[in-house]
Formats: structure tokens, sequence, C-alpha cells
């Protein structure tokens, strides 16, 4: 059975950071575990968080089939979105990569929500995992773009706003129709003592805090110099706490 894992959060609290540090924490623990990584966010860059290159995004791909002129001669339309479809996944030894884009219409996804749909649920049933960062939106979890969730991570930092935020994105996805299975608080950029200072706005939201992650000096390195997270060393705060929250997590 497939697991489903999302991960969500308003910007910039460190999603991406976390999705690409539990995907090397999935490989390392689970190996042999086939693993699909999806990059929800319209702003995508998981890619670079573990180093791969994409060349165009499932929406791109979807709006080259819209012309017409670019279907091969004789060939049916269904069968060149499936095949546009195909090429759009980003292939590695541990970890594939699909990359959905941003909508590429005046502001809609409308033409692709179903195909999209359709695309990952037949895809993600031949992965052990699938793991998705998404947008602070949640656009695609409340269109059901992504056909199920077991496990959600809804990412904080380390303030009082960010943690009401946090509550905010929790009570949004109690309201969706799609049910989400387990739903755990992480919070990001911790120091010394914050975790004590944020309990009340933590216990306000009813989530559960499955971990932290500390402030890690090598993931500021790490992006300033726009190399992947990916190979961040073993002995990295960050990557240490990951470890803990998958062995919470996963059992
Ligand atoms: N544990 C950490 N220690 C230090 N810096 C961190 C940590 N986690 C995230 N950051 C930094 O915070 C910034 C935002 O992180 P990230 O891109 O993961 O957030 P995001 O939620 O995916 O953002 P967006 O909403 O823009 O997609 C980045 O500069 C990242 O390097
Ligand atoms: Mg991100």
């Amino acid at each position: 059975m497939t697991k489903y894992v999302a991960v969500a959060g308003k910007g910039g609290v460190g999603k991406t950071t976390f999705t690409a540090l539990l995907l090397r924490q999935l490989v390392e623990n689970f190996k042999g575990k086939t693993i699909l990584a999806v990059d929800a966010d319209p702003n995508a860059n998981l890619d670079e968080a573990l180093g791969f290159t994409v060349e165009s995004t499932i929406s791109e791909m979807l709006e080259d089939t819209k012309d017409p002129k670019a279907i091969p001669e004789g060939m049916p339309k269904n069968v060149f979105v499936e095949y546009k479809l195909q090429q759009s996944l980003v292939e590695s030894e541990y970890i594939d990569l699909l990359v959905m884009g941003g909508p590429q219409g005046p502001g809609c996804y409308c033409y692709p929500n179903d195909l999209l749909r359709k695309h990952l649920e037949d895809l993600g049933g031949n992965y052990d995992f699938v793991a998705v960062d998404t947008e602070a939106g949640l656009e695609h979890i409340s269109r059901r773009t992504i056909p199920q969730i077991d496990i959600m991570f809804v990412i904080s930092d380390s303030s009082a706003r960010g943690i009401r935020s946090a509550g905010r994105v929790y009570e949004l996805i109690k309201g969706l129709s799609s049910s989400v299975t387990e739903v755990y608080l992480v919070v990001t950029k911790t120091k010394e003592g914050h975790l004590e200072s944020l309990k009340e706005e933590i216990d306000k939201t009813g989530l559960q805090l499955i971990g932290d992650i500390p402030l890690d000096p090598n993931v500021v390195s790490s992006d300033l110099a726009g190399s992947p997270l990916y190979d961040l060393p073993l002995d990295s705060p960050a990557v240490q706490a990951v470890q803990k929250i998958v062995e919470r997590t996963f059992k």
C-alpha cells in the first residue's frame, strides 16, 4: 500500500527543506522501497534541494499538448497527453520526481486538474511512498489532485505568529472533504528555549508536536551556496532532527 505524505505550511517556513530531508531519511530507513517526490508548489524548488534537474513541469507539458500542431500526425490526443505526462517524470536511483508547476492560463488549473488527478492516482500506486511538498494555499489538496493523504506535516517557523498560522492550516485541513489521517506539527529554525516559549500557542492549535528542527548553520550555508540540501552532512542538526521525526512517525 502506498503511503501518501504531504508537507504544508505558510510561505518560507521551511517546507521544502523539511521535504528534502524527509525524502533523504526515507531512502535511508526504507532501503529498497520506492519513493515518488511531488513538488506541488507553483514556485517549485524541491528539485534544487534534491539536486535534480527538471526540464519542464507537468503544467508546461500539458500546455504544449493544447497546440494541435504539436501533436504528431496520426497520434490521438489522449495518447500524446499520456506520453507528455510520462516525459515529465524525472527518475533517479532512489527517488523519482514530478513537478506540477503553476497555472498556465489566467489563474486556472482547471484543464489539467482532472488529468493530473488521474495521472497521480495511477502513478502514485506504483510507489511505496509519495511525498508532496505543497504550496501554502493547499490548492492541490483542496482540488483533490493529490488522491489521498496518510500523514500531513504542518510546518511552522519558530514564532507565535507562525504557530497561529499553522493552526489555521490545520483548520483548513479539517475542513477538507478528502480525509487526512494523521496530522503533525513540526516547528523549524528553533533555538534553545523556543519550544517552551511557544508551548501555550502550540497547545491552542490542537496540533500534535512531533518534533522541531533547530536553526542549522549547515542549512544556511547550503542555501547561500545553492548546493543541494540532500548533501548535508549526516551530523547536521537538521538531518538528525528529521531522522528522529521519521522514526517517531513511520513505524
Ligand atoms: N532548520 C533550518 N535552519 C536554517 N535555515 C533554515 C532551516 N529551515 C529552513 N531554513 C531556511 O529558511 C528559508 C525558507 O526555507 P524553505 O525554502 O524550505 O521554506 P518553504 O516553506 O519551502 O518556502 P516557500 O513557501 O517559499 O516554498 C530558506 O532560506 C532555508 O534555507
Ligand atoms: Mg518551498
